[in-house]
């Protein structure tokens, strides 16, 4: 059960906020009220991520933030840092993202994804801490029989370890709520997050060349590609290329936020969908963001990529329901916010 707090009296502890939706998600939290800490080991981040929270939020907020670099799989660490605060909730972020990296990396992806998990609850239960909001994704849904997507379609077997640490994380925690109903867990099922900060000052920074769509389509439109490759265009959709439902990093942040205020005073576990439920094409994307950017974005059509399924978009309507949340901003407002960050960071964080 978490005892029910006002914001003001409760301490997050969000792991990987240094990352992309981690660190939006913490702008949400401090702009609530609540009191963060960042445990982050920078290998997918960059500490200067910290800097601009603060930029974004302010003097009074930023000081109720604080910032420790660990690995949450360091138990030690981790007890330190549960020891120096009195963490009352936890936002688990932290963990490899890569769908490729991970089928040439399957024991990295498990003992770093999974590993992380198993340290961070032992330490919380040691600590009397029992609620957990886990960054879960759309691909436990696998290639969906029925569209859209609600919490109530099956689970199906991942296509590569990434996917598969995410279902076996959520099994994890599910279990941890039986085996002890104490435990209140809620997890997030995105689906594809895009965009940035509207400010311009945080934004998507992935190392090396983007896996994700997006994130390609911004380094095409600012120069540091030559042009998009399309993995194939003979799907069954409106103009054959990959359906997906994208949704603005802001409002996935306010979906967290949305989530730590209904689980306040609950215990068990429960899972809500994170999406807009719309679909978009690759070819929308690319012609929304040469719309955003200001001039015609070249691609070439490849071959299809494998793992890839033809279309997934979310039904949302259970967190409308219970959490009174849904996504605000549409493809024009990622689009437009993408660029502003691409076009003002060409480099990301790095100088
Ligand atoms: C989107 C569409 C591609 C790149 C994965 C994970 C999900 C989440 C987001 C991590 C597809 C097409 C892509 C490119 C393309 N995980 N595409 N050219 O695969 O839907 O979701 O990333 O944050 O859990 O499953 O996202 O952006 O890679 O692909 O044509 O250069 O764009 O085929 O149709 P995906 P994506």
């Amino acid at each position: 059960m978490s005892e029910k707090k006002d914001p003001k009296d409760t301490t997050v502890l969000v792991t990987g906020g240094a990352g992309f939706i981690g660190s939006h998600t913490v702008v949400a939290l401090l702009e609530d009220g609540y009191k963060v800490v960042i445990v982050d080991d920078l290998s997918n981040a960059s500490e200067k991520v910290v800097g601009r929270i603060g930029q974004i939020v302010g003097d009074e907020a930023a000081s109720r933030l604080a910032f420790r670099k660990a690995d949450v799989n360091d138990r030690a660490a981790l007890d330190a840092i549960f020891d120096e605060f009195a963490i009352d909730r936890v936002i688990h972020f932290a963990g490899f993202k890569a769908v490729g990296e991970s089928v040439q990396k399957p024991v990295e992806y498990y003992s770093n994804n999974l590993g992380n998990t198993l340290t961070l609850v032992d330490v919380m239960r040691n600590h009397g801490c029992k609620s957990i909001v886990f960054s879960s994704s759309a691909t436990v849904y696998g290639d969906p029989d029925a569209l859209p997507l609600t919490e109530k379609s099956p689970k199906k077997p991942a296509t590569n370890p990434y996917g598969w640490t995410k279902w076996m994380i959520e099994q994890i925690l599910t279990d941890l709520t039986v085996a002890d109903p104490e435990w209140n867990v809620v997890l997030l099922r995105y689906f594809n997050p895009i965009g940035a900060h509207p400010s311009g000052l945080m934004g998507e920074d992935p190392k090396g060349i983007p896996n994700n769509l997006l994130p390609y389509v911004a380094q095409v439109a600012v120069g540091k590609r030559e042009c998009v490759h399309v993995f194939g265009d003979d799907y069954d959709t409106p103009d054959g290329t990959g359906v997906r439902d994208y949704i603005h990093v802001m409002d996935l942040a306010s979906g967290h936020a949305a989530a730590l205020a209904w689980m306040n005073g609950r215990e068990g576990v429960e899972v809500f969908n994170l999406g807009t439920g719309k679909g978009t094409s690759v070819l929308e994307i690319i012609k929304a963001f040469s719309a955003a950017c200001g001039r015609d974005l070249p691609y070439q059509v490849d071959p299809r990529r494998a793992g890839d399924v033809t279309a997934n978009y979310a039904d949302c309507s259970k967190a409308k329901a219970e959490m009174g949340w849904e996504a605000k901003y549409d493809i024009a407002d990622m689009c437009r916010d993408s660029w502003n960050w691409q076009s003002n960071n060409p480099n990301g964080y790095e100088d």
